[in-house]
């Protein structure tokens, strides 16, 4: 039997804390909060961690750990945006490689962005970035892709705020 990789059960100990943090919370931002603390302290490496929520055919910043960060970002702009328009995560092993990456923190090398989608709707990404260039491999798309897919099927309990997200 092979062992585990490390990211493996790093990623299996995000999901039992994830899935702690959520258990009886219907609130939307509340949970997009905690689970950003949650990977901001838990990944290491990583100076910035959060959310950009879809308004129309903008991002706004959303709940995040790291430094104040840019508010606005179109559809198709930076890393976050072609996310959007691709309807897909995008890794990004070098930002400086990345055309139009928007550099928010000038600490930032790589960074892995994954949307946040609830019925087919993209309702935002989650952003992570690094301080370190090559920090993100296919192993944390995964594991965060599978993070983020929790975190919507936790909030499809609450039909409630299911109505509110896709109003
Ligand atoms: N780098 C992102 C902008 C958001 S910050 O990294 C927090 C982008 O290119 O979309």
């Amino acid at each position: 039997m092979t062992e585990r990789s490390t990211k493996t059960s790093l990623y299996d100990d995000l999901a039992d804390s994830l899935n702690g943090l959520l258990q009886g919370e219907p609130d939307f931002v509340a949970n997009l909060a905690n689970m950003s603390a949650l990977l901001y302290h838990g990944l290491g490496s990583v100076n910035w961690v959060g959310w950009y929520l879809l308004k129309g055919e903008t991002l706004v910043l959303g709940p995040f750990q790291g430094k104040p960060a840019c508010l606005r970002i179109p559809i198709g702009k930076g890393v976050c945006g072609s996310a959007v328009a691709r309807a897909a995560p995008i890794l990004v092993p070098d930002v400086h490689e990345f055309p139009g990456h928007i550099a928010c923190d000038a600490a930032s090398q790589s960074e892995l962005v994954i949307p946040l989608v609830l019925e087919g709707r993209i309702l935002g990404v989650l952003d992570l970035d690094s301080p370190e260039i090559g920090r993100f491999d296919a192993e944390d798309l995964a594991g965060c892709a599978a993070l983020v897919r929790i975190f919507i099927e936790h909030q499809r309990v609450w039909p409630h705020e299911i109505a509110r997200l896709l109003d």
